[in-house]
């Protein structure tokens, strides 16, 4: 039986993936790369009737999981699914947006440096990209070639923070400044997050405070050449900056959670 024959056959989404979908314009042709087990595009072509997809996969295994749940769900003339290594099985034109997750910001990058060169990137509006790591190594990437990093959304799932980037050819949108002036906090947590700030920040400062801290203890044990002296102060001044811009927001926090608890006259 498919979702056809079965309306209540719904496929619902958790946050992480609900926060791409919601970027995934009405009437989207999509290409999702890393589709594993195809779950995004069967649950926007299911929403949105006019949209349809190209899942990818590197991987035979995950692409025959991909088939079961297109078969499952009735969707299989909407998304079609492809046997190949990142953009690659991908024409110039075909799709208008371009989603991946659930890999590291290193591996995207691989993924769309080699699409740089198949001219397929010049053919897109808008990449939805969420790395599991090195995320500021991929908005340096994306800005150098030509992309506006338009927003970022933090997405918290299973306590763990997500950060979700919509890109799209052009200027950076003007409530940012120049990237040329971006700090190297702005580069590791994202321009829109900190301006943003909230609680989703304070876990995402945790979150890569604890990362440095895991790579220092690595580092401790490993022989001092003069690249890992390097790498060392290098963290130690990642973590120094971190624990300040944490403390920061804490306090901003505990200032605004006192103010709300005092009345106006009244001492806090
Ligand atoms: C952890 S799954 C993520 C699935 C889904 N995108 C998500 O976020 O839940 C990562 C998938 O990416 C695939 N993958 C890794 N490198 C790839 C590449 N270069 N091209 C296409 N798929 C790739 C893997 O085979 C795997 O199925």
């Amino acid at each position: 039986m498919t979702a056809k024959d079965a309306p209540e056959l719904r496929l619902r989404l958790g946050a992480r993936l609900s926060a791409i979908a919601a970027w995934i314009p009405a009437g989207a042709v999509f290409a999702d790369v890393g589709t594993d087990h195809a779950r995004l595009p069967t649950a926007v072509v299911l929403r949105d009737p006019q949209a349809r997809a190209i899942g990818v996969d590197v991987r035979a295994g995950p692409l025959s999981a991909a088939a079961a749940t297109v078969a499952r769900f009735g969707v299989a003339s909407r998304v079609e699914l492809r046997l190949a290594d990142g953009l690659s099985a991908i024409e110039p034109g075909e799709v208008d947006t371009v989603t991946i997750s659930g890999m590291g910001g290193e591996r995207m990058v691989e993924i769309l440096s080699a699409a740089r060169a198949s001219a397929v990137l010049r053919t897109l509006d808008r990449l939805i990209l969420q790395p599991n790591t090195a995320a500021a190594r991929l908005r340096r990437w994306l800005v150098a070639a030509g992309w506006a990093l338009v927003d970022e959304r933090l997405v918290c799932a299973r306590g763990h923070v997500y950060v979700t980037i919509l890109a799209q050819r052009g200027a950076q949108p003007s409530s940012l400044s120049s990237p040329a002036r971006w700090s190297e906090d702005e580069w590791l947590l994202g321009p829109h997050a900190l301006r943003r700030g909230g609680p989703a920040l304070i876990t995402l400062l945790r979150q890569e405070l604890a990362r440095c801290r895991r790579a220092e203890t690595g580092l401790a044990r490993a022989t001092e050449t003069e690249e890992v002296l390097r790498q060392r102060q290098q963290l130690a001044r990642r973590r120094a900056r971190l624990e300040e811009k944490l403390e920061e927001k804490l306090e901003t926090r505990a200032g605004a959670t006192q103010g709300r608890s005092s009345r106006p006259g009244e001492e806090p």
